[in-house]
């Protein structure tokens, strides 16, 4: 079964065909943060008419990496929600047209369904896939969940953040410092060379039972630091990185742990762009040694926005009977 996956929900444009839910076959992913960075985050409408552009082109070499001739599809999956509306248009569209044409079933698929599929992908020698139930935490731009999965459409929030996403803390931080759009990817690698425990930055509701996060509070207490003190010298930046991100990961870790054990769950899968982070993916695998956990994160690249997460997402929605209509809409603020 070869499936079409279309991603145009924020500030990528990405297409990728995948083989049976699994096989990479092709994964194109144009950014346009080289746009957005002169703005200091994302424009919609510029986003929208970057899409519009750039999608065509993406899906055509996505087919032609993969060696597939449009009529090879079996169906076609796009984004239909959560994101910006003018983004997710282009994609569903798109899509649609295709299905039209082409005489296939199309699907829309939630963005998030796709970041939590992502694991499921067999890319470039990813382990063995996490059992249901398992446990899922979700961190990117503009979510911070901790969700319950017992099924590829069973799940259930145990916990989210009450303000900011954890990759939003990483780009208003990155901004407040001086080190552009997007701010993760740089946090990261300046963090790499720097000492965790240089600044003791709040951790936030740390003592409280429950599962939720909040990281408004410690991007403000960077914020009164950079106002009293000033920016860091470029030598004191790594340490900065690296104790901002040690906060964010020592709650993420530390929530994640007591909702494994609270829930009796024995794997933990992790996803959206922060998965990317290479502190957060260490920090877990000593936990996951520690605790005697499974640990399931997929390949840098499949963390952050791209095609072949809604490709297997699509497929397995596909496999389930769903079919969307050609009225199919889309949905900014879908719920998973
Ligand atoms: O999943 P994603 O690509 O898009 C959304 O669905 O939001 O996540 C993007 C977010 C951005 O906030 C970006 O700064 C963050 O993921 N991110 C990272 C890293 N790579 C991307 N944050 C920390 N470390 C990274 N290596
Ligand atoms: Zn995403």
């Amino acid at each position: 079964m070869l499936v079409l996956g279309i991603e145009t929900s924020c500030d990528e444009t990405a297409a990728s065909v995948v083989e049976d839910g699994r096989r990479v076959r092709s994964d194109v992913v144009a950014s346009q943060v080289l746009v957005h960075a002169e703005y200091g985050g994302v424009v919609p409408e510029v986003a929208s008419r970057q899409h519009l552009a750039t999608v065509v082109p993406v899906v055509k070499r996505a087919l032609a990496e993969a060696g597939v001739a449009p009529h090879d599809l079996d169906g076609i999956a796009a984004t239909c929600g959560p994101g910006l509306v003018g983004p997710l248009l282009v994609g569903v569209e798109l899509g649609k047209a295709l299905a039209y044409a082409l005489a296939r079933p199309v699907v829309g698929v939630n963005h998030l369904a796709g970041h939590l599929a992502a694991v499921f992908l067999d890319y470039l020698g990813n382990p063995a896939s996490p059992a249901y139930p398992h446990l899922a935490l979700l961190v990117s731009g503009g979510h911070t969940l901790l969700l319950r999965v017992d099924g590829p459409a069973q799940v259930k929030s145990l916990g989210a953040t009450r303000d900011d996403a954890a990759g939003e803390a990483f780009d208003k931080v990155a901004k407040l410092l001086g080190l552009g759009y997007p701010g993760g990817v740089v946090i990261d690698r300046l963090a790499s060379q720097g000492n965790p425990e240089a600044i003791d930055f709040p951790r936030a509701l740390p003592g409280r039972q429950d599962l939720d996060f909040s990281f408004s509070g410690l991007k403000t207490a960077v914020a009164t630091r950079i106002r009293a003190r000033g920016l860091p010298e470029p030598e004191q930046m790594p340490d900065f990185c690296a104790s901002f991100q040690a906060a964010v990961v020592d709650v993420l870790v530390r929530k994640s742990r007591r909702a494994l054990k609270r829930e009796s769950l024995h794997d933990l899968l992790v996803c959206g762009g922060v998965a990317a982070n290479r502190g957060l993916r260490a920090a877990l695998a000593a936990a996951a040694e520690a605790d005697g956990f499974r640990l399931f994160v997929p390949t840098p690249k499949l963390c952050t926005d791209n095609g072949a997460m809604i490709a297997v997402a699509g497929t397995w929605a596909l496999a389930r009977g769903e079919r969307a209509p050609l009225d199919l809409s889309v949905d900014p603020g879908l719920p998973l």
